[in-house]
């Protein structure tokens, strides 16, 4: 064991103290003045490792799919709250804070809902109720929420997606409030476009009148770089900003699965958000690695996939409006990447199958250890 003299004492000395735990993303990210959040599954709160890992490494939740429309609103007239409450129980005796997500999307809608035909103005009815009694719901416990989700199309650059809520029919048409409230030297271009996301106004609106303290958020997804779609949002936001419409801030979702990501990109998009004075918040991060049949992931793919969750961390620390950093789940044992990508992909959390820290835990903890501001 050891020679004699020197030696001995410091073998003595090493058997005797405790191995130094190094501390938690949560109590990094408390130092660092930043939120760290995961998506959580109601559901699994039951099994002690994810309970324990969940309160022990974050200080914000949110929930997975608990509170959307199909879960939260399963007939016209009723809503189930039972998921969306046992999370929030959670989070509030744990003291995490907790995001909202989310009120307005094309997808995971109820039969109800998409198969029967309304006009404009049941719609509007239909989804006002719907904010309203969930944000309400919430008041006082949710402190963010992402409103609308995705209301930018992936294949018309810059253009909004085609749904129930915009023109299929949409709610636009039972009330007109962008082009009423327009600042009279509006030009016709901002104009035009003020009236195409003016459903998406109506629904910031009946948020923060349910809810006047909650931070109010659009969330989108392939906005995080500079590209047409954060272009779009940008020019919507800017124009919120401008005529007082209530919006808070963006969610960049961050779900990735190029190795090589554009993180000066991602930061140049972050900071031109922050100077219209919204907030930041990664809400989605995963980094989805290509797996073989067993799950498993290359051991280099996960050194690459280290080194994007640190500089994805160490873009949003360097903004204070940066806020709420947040991965989509944080095990590999649930996450929607293997579904998704029909099992091609996955490993794309911090935490492995067995809740075991991967490298990109370390290299998140320590990017949040060097991130005080
Ligand atoms: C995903 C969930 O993770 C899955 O469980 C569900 O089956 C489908 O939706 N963008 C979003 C999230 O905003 O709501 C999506 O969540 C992932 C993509």
């Amino acid at each position: 064991m050891c020679a004699g003299g020197w030696s001995c004492v410091f073998f003595l000395i090493a058997v005797a103290l405790p191995t130094p735990t190094p501390p938690s993303l949560r109590a990094a990210a408390d130092h660092a003045g930043i939120l760290i959040g995961a998506a959580v599954r109601p559901e699994q709160l039951s099994e002690a490792a994810y309970a324990s890992t969940l309160a022990r490494e974050f200080n914000m939740v949110e929930p997975e799919d608990a509170i959307k429309w199909e879960v939260v609103h399963p007939a016209a007239l009723s809503f189930d709250f039972s998921q969306g409450d046992k999370m929030v129980d959670f989070a509030m005796t744990h003291k995490m804070k907790i995001r909202g997500h989310t009120l307005v999307w094309h997808q995971q809608n109820p039969k109800w809902l998409t198969e029967k035909k309304y006009t404009s103005g049941e719609l509007a009815e239909i989804l006002e109720r719907h904010i309203k009694t969930v944000v309400g719901h919430y008041r006082g416990k949710i402190f963010a929420w992402d409103v609308v989700n995705e209301a930018f199309d992936e294949l018309q650059p810059g253009k909004l997606r085609s749904t129930i809520w915009r023109d299929q029919p949409g709610i636009v048409m039972a009330g007109n409030e962008a082009a009423s409230s327009s600042p009279a030297h509006s030009t016709p271009s901002a104009r035009s476009s003020q009236q195409s996301y003016a459903y998406i106004e109506r629904c910031f609106r009946w948020a923060h009148e349910a809810d006047p303290q909650a931070l109010l958020f659009y969330n989108e997804a392939e906005a995080e770089v500079m590209n047409p779609k954060s272009d779009a949002i940008y020019a919507m936001v800017r124009d919120f900003r401008q005529r007082g419409v209530p919006i808070d801030g963006v969610g960049f979702q961050m779900h990735i699965a190029n190795l090589h990501p554009d993180v000066a990109s991602v930061s140049a998009n972050i900071k031109r958000f922050t100077v219209l004075g919204v907030q930041v918040h990664i809400t989605e991060m995963d980094v989805a690695l290509p797996v073989d049949p067993n799950g498993n992931a290359r051991p280099e793919d996960l050194q690459l996939q280290a080194d994007i969750y640190r500089e994805i961390a160490t873009a949003c620390l360097s903004h204070p409006g940066c806020t709420a950093i947040q991965t989509w789940g944080f095990t590999d044992k649930y996450s929607w990447i293997g579904s998704h990508s029909k099992h091609t992909q996955g490993a794309a959390l911090p935490f492995d199958r067995d809740y075991r820290p991967k490298p990109a835990y370390a290299a998140l903890r320590n990017a949040l250890g060097s991130g005080r501001r």
